[in-house]
């Protein structure tokens, strides 16, 4: 090459996990997250470089020897590198940039009270897995906290239109005074400064009156109801504090709110533990007694000694059952038909929307809790926790600097277990408070689960495909 040729530009696949569905081949691309078919000349090309980099002169003249038109060829390959199935990148693995301290917040989480008149059995804020030091603390928040909780959410918010408020605890409706007040400061605030607040609720349902689900739909309340299947599954774990279960209460309480509370969506959310395993029992139960608009699963966090913890062969038989639901999901889909196993919608809209995600949610980042005190933690988990502490609404708003620093120590980029790893881009290292019961550190990954979440979402995957090619407009409803 003389000094005035341009350098030829060399070509590798880019990081991508591959899979097949019914005769066709698909790439999961890790840098993009996007999903690429390949089929005729993209196929062809892609598997011409098992080896390494070739070059573009090289790859245009190898297919145009084998019957394929220059132009052909060239078209295919900008489309493979625009979409990045191709890179003239150096392989090393990418990721998104750390965001600033000041990122614009879109949720607050506020627990209402660390009270509750239940005493469920893996309950985090109770168990021996307890983290958060309430002792100092005030058993209910008050108006000026919460009102400071929202001041603090629309500050920082910046150029964000839409703004989210979630009431948790505790149970937050042993406060519910203070969720109506707090409605209604927000609602004010809302309209003088011209953005939209939607608001939820996760609650154990015991409490739930007329009053209370006219309140709820009154102001387009999502809410989600804990509730971990039939009578007897449900009654082994949440019960209220002399061991009585909740189930005889809760029941009718539920149905007088899907009765009443039309104007938002009402999901189930169940916590599974090692007795309480049973997936499809449970979501026939939800769905045909109770007529739940969605019912999501979700195993009880727990250090390895408790009883309650879920072992990896329990944990194979849950995922089987779940593979046993999604595949359930997938042919309703293909027949245009709604389907309730929230687990597989929300990963179906996370690979549809393209994620690569920096962070495995969204605490710390555009989310915080805040604490009866108005003490801000990462997330509803943290809230009152030793770790991952961020400021007081109350006294001086977020603090920027601990921000930073959670969000540096938490990124992708720092997590090195996770580098070579083609889910990460929708894993992105798994939730910190479970890496913290599990290894007294925020931001170790979790390991021992990794197979658990390929497994998944290479599923997932399968049937994002399949529903792709069976039925693409029934994705159109993840386009948002
Ligand atoms: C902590 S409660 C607070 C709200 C309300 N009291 C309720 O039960 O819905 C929120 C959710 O966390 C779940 N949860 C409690 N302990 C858990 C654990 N160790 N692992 C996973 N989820 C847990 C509950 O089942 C419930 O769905
Ligand atoms: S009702 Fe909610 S906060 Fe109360 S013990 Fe059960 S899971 Fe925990
Ligand atoms: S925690 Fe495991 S599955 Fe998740 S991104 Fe890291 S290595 Fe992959």
């Amino acid at each position: 090459m003389t000094a005035c040729e341009p350098a030829a530009t060399a070509y590798r696949q880019s990081e991508h996990h591959r899979f097949r569905v019914a005769d066709a081949d698909f790439l999961y691309l890790v840098p993009s997250g996007a999903v690429f078919r390949l089929d005729g000349l993209s196929k062809e090309i892609f598997d011409a470089f098992p080896l390494g980099p070739l070059d573009r002169g090289e790859l245009v003249s190898w297919f145009t020897e084998r019957r394929y038109a220059p132009d052909e060829i060239e078209a295919i390959l900008e489309e493979m590198t625009y979409y990045d199935v191709l890179t003239s990148g150096d392989g090393r693995p990418k990721f998104p940039s750390i965001p600033a301290g000041d990122f614009p917040l879109q949720r607050v989480v506020l627990n209402l009270t660390n009270q509750c008149n239940l005493s469920c059995g893996y309950c985090y804020e109770y168990s021996p897995d307890k983290i958060a030091i309430t002792k100092d603390k005030p058993k209910y928040m008050t108006d000026p906290v919460a009102q400071a909780a929202i001041d603090t959410l629309f500050r920082e918010s910046a150029g964000r239109p839409k703004l989210h408020v979630t009431f948790f605890g505790g149970e937050s409706l042993l406060n519910f005074p203070l969720m109506q007040s707090t409605v209604a400061y927000t609602d004010a605030k809302a309209a003088s400064e011209g953005k939209a607040v939607d608001y939820s609720l996760t609650t154990n349902a015991t409490l739930l009156t007329e009053e209370i689900a006219d309140f709820l739909a009154e102001h387009r309340f999502g809410v989600t109801v804990s509730i971990d299947g039939d009578k007897e599954l449900h009654d082994r774990m949440r019960v209220f504090h002399n061991g009585r279960g909740s189930y005889d209460v809760i029941a009718p309480k539920i149905k007088m709110l899907l009765a009443r509370h039309k104007t938002n969506s009402i999901g189930a959310r169940v916590t599974l533990s090692s007795g309480v395993r049973h997936v499809r029992r449970i979501y026939d139960h939800l769905t045909q007694e109770f007529d739940f608009a969605g019912v999501g699963f979700s195993p009880a966090t727990a250090s390895p000694d408790r009883l309650y913890h879920i072992g990896g062969e329990t944990m194979d038989d849950i995922l089987g059952e779940f593979a046993d639901l999604a595949y359930e999901y997938r042919d309703h889909a293909l027949k245009g038909r709604h389907h309730r196993f929230t687990n597989v919608t929300d990963t179906l809209k996370e690979l549809h929307s393209g994620v690569s995600k920096a962070y495995t949610c969204g605490a710390g980042l555009g989310m915080l809790g805040v604490g009866t005190s108005g003490d801000i933690g990462a997330c509803h988990r943290f809230v009152d926790a030793p770790v991952a502490q961020m400021g007081n609404v109350v006294k001086g708003g977020i603090d920027h600097e601990a921000r930073r620093e959670f969000l540096e120590q938490h990124h992708i980029g720092a997590r090195p277990d996770c580098h070579t790893c083609w889910v990460r881009p929708v894993c992105a290292g798994g939730c910190y408070h479970e890496s913290f019961i599990n290894h007294g550190n925020t931001s170790a990954s979790l390991l021992k689960q990794c197979d658990r979440v390929r497994g998944w979402i290479d599923l997932c995957l399968h049937i994002y495909a399949e529903i792709g090619m069976g039925n693409p407009k029934f994705l159109e409803r993840f386009n948002d």
